[in-house]
């Protein structure tokens, strides 16, 4: 089966909906393996966004993720990449379908409540960044 790597970020656990947003995944059939809540630094923030050092967003992004504590989780399922972006909804909360994570709790294209690892690499990579495999209980 397929891991993934989410997080939810700090508009979302600021505002106490870890549980409702943890509901959404375990509908949609994804499983909890591991998950812990963390404070990132902004260096910390900067090194797991490396990707997108180039783009106008990159500085409030990394300022926004270290601005309060995430919640770093392993989801688990059948096609768990794909499956956990349907349930995130479009990066911007407007163009979000109904009933997605994004839609109901998202407040902006910056503060989108959730990341999910985009492709089978990135997804090793991100999980690896924060979880050791000890840590990690299928
Ligand atoms: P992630 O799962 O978080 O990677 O979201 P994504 O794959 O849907 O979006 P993308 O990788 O393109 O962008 C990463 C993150 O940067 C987004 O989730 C947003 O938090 C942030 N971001 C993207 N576009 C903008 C923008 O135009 N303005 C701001 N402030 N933040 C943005
Ligand atoms: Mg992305």
């Amino acid at each position: 089966v397929e891991r993934t790597l989410s997080i939810i970020k700090p508009d979302a656990t600021t505002r106490n909906l870890t549980g409702k947003i943890n509901a959404k995944f375990e509908d949609a059939g994804l499983r909890i393996v591991a998950q812990k809540r963390i404070q990132l630094t902004k260096a910390q923030a900067g090194e797991f966004y490396a990707v997108h050092k180039e783009r106008p967003f990159y500085d409030e992004l990394c300022e926004f993720m270290a601005s309060a504590p995430v919640v770093v989780q392993v989801l688990e399922g059948e096609g768990a990449i794909a499956k956990n972006r349907d349930v995130m909804g479009a990066t911007n909360p407007a163009d979000a379908a109904a009933g997605t994570i994004r839609a109901e709790f998202a407040e902006s294209v910056g503060e989108n409540s959730v990341h999910g690892s985009d492709a089978p690499e990135t997804a090793a990579e991100e999980i690896a960044y924060f979880f050791s495999g000890l840590e990690l209980v299928g």
